[in-house]
């Protein structure tokens, strides 16, 4: 998937720096945001998610691969919605599973590659890439003047 603007590239060397990359910006998100994860199986979209959960104030443990229920809420700081597209065979489906009828919160999209559509004018992309045995790149873009600033301010408050 192209990425929404101008790339930069976060490394992490176990799950724990993905973890830690998640957290930082888990403590940023607000209702409203959407953040797109891509990359192949077992990139790490669901352990950055997890890492996003703690940030959030979300209990890590009940994170987990959505990708039978299509959507996982966890209560936190800030409601957090957690959807898995890999099963989906057209965007068109996602009308069944209530993608559309959300409560606000910020909104975390594995998968997102197989409906580009339904991120919003402004929004976060992360593109996973294994680039090792426990190594990962994550190639990092916005877009829209929330998408933008969330980006800004993550890549600050992680370090980057
Ligand atoms: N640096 C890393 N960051 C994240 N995960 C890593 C890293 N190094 C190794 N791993 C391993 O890679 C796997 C990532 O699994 P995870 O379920 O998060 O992937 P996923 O992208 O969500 O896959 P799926 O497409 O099946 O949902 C885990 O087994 C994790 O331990
Ligand atoms: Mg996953």
């Amino acid at each position: 998937m192209e990425p929404l603007g101008p790339e930069r590239t976060l490394v992490s060397a176990g799950v724990r720096d993905t973890l830690r990359l998640g957290e930082a910006l888990g403590r940023l998100l607000a209702p409203g945001d959407v953040v797109g994860l891509s990359g192949t199986l077992g990139a790490g979209k669901t352990a950055f998610v997890r890492g996003v959960a703690g940030g959030s104030g979300a209990d890590v443990d009940e994170v987990s691969s959505p990708t039978y229920a299509v959507i996982q809420s966890y209560p936190g700081r800030v409601l957090l919605h957690h959807v898995d597209l890999y099963r989906l065979e057209s965007g068109d489906e996602l009308y069944a599973t209530g993608f559309f009828d959300l409560e606000a919160g910020a909104c975390l999209v594995e998968w997102i590659d197989r409906a580009p559509a339904v991120l919003p004018e402004s929004a976060l992309l992360v593109r996973l890439e294994a680039t090792g045995e426990g190594a990962r790149a994550l190639h990092v873009s916005a877009r829209g003047p929330r998408g933008t600033a969330l980006l800004a301010g993550w890549l600050s408050s992680a370090g980057s």
